[in-house]
């Protein structure tokens, strides 16, 4: 089993161009409402999941609901066995962990895999554009009873800085369209959330000078946050229609 088969058995995505029509899907969402509780849990610490973190992951991420209930277990086995194929430091297995040593959190992310595929017929540059400055917000999950207490935003901010600082330019990801809070949660964390089913559109630069579209599947909410401030959205009119895109990605 290899890491890039623990991510695909939770993430699916496809990519085509403007001039087709194609569907995209990922499974993820939460088991259970958030719950506010009063407890203190001042002052986590975020580190890399190591192997002996695999157990409590496995309990972490069984949290939330999953397309394959099997990706807890299959994600716990990657990192127990220390498996970073096929380009270590792409993704991140991040733990929350308090004062105690508990582990109270996780937050998986890592490359659009799929999306890079689909970018063939735009050529090398864009693919590699695609792959550095890209990261896709897998997962983040935070123990029922720490939820609440900002550990969850803490955690993303945690994982945008890094990547920000690795020099890549937007955070995506999606949801399941049936979990409303979802929405306003993302918001809170800076990002724009998409209706379901609408797809995401890149730009892509000159000389290719083109748009390129990820879709979902109506039951799915895609989002994404820029990373660096010259990232955002322009307008791009064309004989059948006016189109909002992400511009200064790829
Ligand atoms: C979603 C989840 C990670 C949130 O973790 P958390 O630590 O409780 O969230 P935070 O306390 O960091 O909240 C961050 C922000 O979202 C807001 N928020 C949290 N829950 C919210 C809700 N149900 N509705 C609206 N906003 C909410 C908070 O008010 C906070 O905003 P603020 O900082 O401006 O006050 C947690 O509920 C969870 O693990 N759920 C199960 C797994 C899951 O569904 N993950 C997401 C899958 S895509």
């Amino acid at each position: 089993m290899s890491d890039d088969q623990a991510k695909s058995a939770h993430c699916h995505r496809e990519v085509i161009d403007d001039d087709s029509m194609g569907r995209a899907s990922r499974r993820k969402a939460q088991a259970r409402r958030v719950g506010h509780r009063a407890t203190n849990k001042s002052n986590p610490q975020f580190r890399v999941a190591v192997p002996g973190d695999a157990q409590r992951i496995v309990q972490l991420l069984a949290l939330a609901e999953w397309e394959d209930p099997a990706t807890p277990q299959v994600m716990g086995a990657a990192i127990a066995l220390d498996l970073h194929l096929p380009a270590p430091g792409h993704s991140v297995r991040m733990v929350a962990q308090d004062k105690h040593g508990n582990l109270e959190g996780a937050l998986l992310a890592g490359p659009p895999d799929e999306w890079i595929q689909g970018l063939t017929r735009f050529g090398s540059s864009a693919q590699g554009h695609m792959a550095q400055r890209v990261v896709d917000l897998e997962m983040v999950v935070v123990a029922e009873g720490s939820r609440g207490h900002g550990l969850g935003r803490q955690m993303v901010e945690h994982a945008a800085q890094d990547y920000r600082n690795r020099g890549y330019r937007l955070m995506s990801g999606s949801f399941y369209a049936h979990l409303p809070h979802l929405e306003r949660y993302y918001q809170h964390l800076g990002f724009t959330v998409l209706g379901p089913g609408q797809p995401l559109l890149l730009s892509v630069p000159p000389p290719v000078s083109d748009v390129v579209s990820y879709p979902a599947e109506p039951t799915m909410r895609q989002m994404w946050r820029p990373l660096k401030s010259t990232v955002g959205l322009k307008t791009v009119t064309d004989a059948h229609q006016t189109l909002q895109v992400i511009d200064n990605v790829l």
